[in-house]
């Protein structure tokens, strides 16, 4: 769910002016802290500014516990902020809602679903009618290439096949907001290279926007057009980094001595901070 904040009034005697735009997401002063019984709370995440843009593909990494999984958690409205506010296309996350899909970074299908029900559950709960709903699963069937598997169970899939098949979930209800908690992170380093195709494709068939999180710094620069490196304890943006690579790259950028160079630099910054402390 998202509320418009409201609009502040133009300034007397300034002459009105056309307003861009706003971004796809912003990310405010975000601040979490969790309450620990007897100890001080924990600040997950301590004053995060995030500015994307629409149709951007950006990866997020940083050490384990850097507060990743909450940004993306706020983000997708299941989370509340302690302060600080995030905004999808001018208006307030104040829940969860369709604009925004998201794959979770423990494995998260519902086990006694059929794949094709798993895909078409968010379509159920937003009252979409059976034919429709059969539609959108077979044509989402389609492009993660699972059209011989709909009416299994996830326990009969590999890890690859039920990440794919969370990921067609997320895309179900048409969200132009995608946000990928690690969603590779369980996977054979064939099935991930497979998976990276994947998600590049779909990223272009449907315009959406995307913020991946990940601890995999080559997959970061291979697939974003930003990476946001985060530093931990408590998590705040480090910097981030625009790749110079154009959107149709494919598997060849990853000899190419500017992509070792990115890598190293991103490698670089979270080594310094680990071994800051
Ligand atoms: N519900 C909670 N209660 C207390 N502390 C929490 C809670 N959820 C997260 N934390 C703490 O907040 C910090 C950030 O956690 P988060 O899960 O966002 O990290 P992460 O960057 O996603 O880590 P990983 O890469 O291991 O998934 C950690 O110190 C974690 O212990
Ligand atoms: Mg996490």
């Amino acid at each position: 769910m998202t509320l418009t904040p409201p609009a502040s009034s133009p300034s007397p005697g300034t002459a009105p002016t056309v307003a861009a735009p706003p971004a796809k997401l912003v990310v405010d002063g975000l601040v979490k802290r969790y309450p620990v019984r007897r100890r001080d709370d924990v600040v997950a995440i301590d004053s995060i500014d995030l500015t994307v843009e629409a149709g951007a593909f950006t990866c997020i990494v940083g050490a384990s516990g850097c507060g990743k999984s909450t940004l993306l958690n706020i983000v997708g409205g299941l989370e509340a902020p302690t302060a600080g506010r995030v905004l999808v296309e001018g208006e307030l996350v104040v829940g969860p809602g369709p604009d925004r899909g998201m794959v979770f970074q423990a494995y998260s299908l519902f086990p006694w679903l059929s794949v094709a029900d798993n895909i078409a559950f968010g379509l159920s709960c937003a009252g979409v009618d059976r034919s429709r709903r059969a539609e959108r699963v077979d044509e989402l069937l389609g492009i993660v290439g699972l059209e011989q598997w709909r009416d299994r169970l996830p326990k009969e899939l590999s890890g690859g096949m039920r990440q794919r098949v969370a990921i067609a979930r997320a895309l179900a209800p048409e969200p132009d907001l995608l946000l990928l908690d690690e969603p590779f992170g369980a996977l054979d380093a064939q099935t991930r290279l497979a998976l990276h195709e994947f998600t590049r494709t779909v990223w272009q068939r449907t315009g959406a926007t995307i913020v991946m999180v990940t601890h995999d710094v080559d997959e970061a620069v291979y697939l974003a057009q930003q990476v946001v490196v985060l530093r931990s304890h408590p998590g705040r943006v480090m910097t981030t980094i625009d790749v110079p690579f154009g959107n149709s790259r494919g598997p060849d950028v990853k000899r190419d001595p500017r992509f070792w160079d990115l890598r190293d630099e991103v490698q670089e910054l979270l080594f310094t901070q680990h071994t800051d402390g």
